[in-house]
């Protein structure tokens, strides 16, 4: 694991992960991922990426929600691919989104301008892809009437949730062994106190204590199956 010193005061040193080096992977349905090297991961599942975020932020979360104006919030903004999932599920059916996310090391423009999700997903709508990426940080931005965009440059595990409430929640963070403080009831408890009644919160994790976390958080849980090459993944609502 590479590792980046922070502190260099004391005899011993405190060091992170360096989380913004990356590597271009294609993975099995012939979607683009990245790999960051200093913490061992890709970004999404070898065995598809758009195959991946469809079935667990699209299939499992959007599509069942039935509503046509509502608040996403995303941990993980990335690459940006989940952002750009929604914006094409908004246009197609129109669906007024405001769409907040957060990232604490956003990738680099010549990381994404290599990724092929525009091809793979609707290519006459690449410029939004890029428009998604090139919108300021910090302040919300109109990429489309109906999709609104508030990319917000900051750590989750310090972030204090205000504004509008959420109606669905994407957890996309690195898994929780490479980062249990982004997956403890304490976050969860953060993110529960300002969903809406019915909200729906999924993940591509299905790990024993993360349902737990959200369980005494107040969530109920499901275990659902996964996308190809995993077994299961969780839904948790609030109830109504
Ligand atoms: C599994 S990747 C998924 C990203 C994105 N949803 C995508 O489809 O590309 C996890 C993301 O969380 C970001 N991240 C890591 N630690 C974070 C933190 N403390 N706060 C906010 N984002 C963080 C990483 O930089 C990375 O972009």
């Amino acid at each position: 694991m590479k590792l980046t010193e922070i502190s260099g005061s004391g005899a011993e040193k405190q060091v992170a992960p360096d989380f913004t080096v990356v590597e271009l992977k294609l993975t099995e349905d012939g979607s683009h991922t990245l790999y960051a090297a200093g913490i061992d991961e890709t970004y999404h599942s070898t065995h598809g990426a758009v195959q991946e975020s469809e079935h667990i932020f699209m299939d499992a979360a959007l599509r069942i929600c039935n509503q046509s104006n509502l608040t996403v919030f995303e941990v993980g903004f990335g690459t940006g691919l989940n952002a750009f999932l929604t914006l094409v599920e908004s246009i197609n059916h129109s669906l007024k989104v405001h769409y907040i996310t957060l990232e604490k090391f956003p990738v680099a423009m010549a990381d994404v301008e290599a990724l092929n999700y525009p091809d793979r997903v609707a290519p006459d709508k690449k410029f939004l892809f890029e428009a998604l990426h090139r919108s300021e940080w910090n302040v919300p931005v109109l990429i489309t009437p109906d999709f609104i965009l508030e990319k917000r440059q900051t750590d989750f595990t310090e972030f204090k949730h205000t504004g509008s409430r959420y109606d669905l929640v994407f957890f996309d963070a690195f898994s929780p062994e490479k980062q249990p403080e982004m997956w403890t009831q304490a976050c969860f408890e953060k993110i529960y106190e300002h969903c809406h009644s019915g909200a729906i919160l999924t993940t591509y994790c299905a790990k024993g204590q993360v349902r737990r976390n959200l369980q005494a958080a107040g969530f109920e849980v499901e275990r659902l199956p996964g996308p190809p090459g995993k077994r299961e993944m969780l839904r948790a609502r609030k109830q109504a």
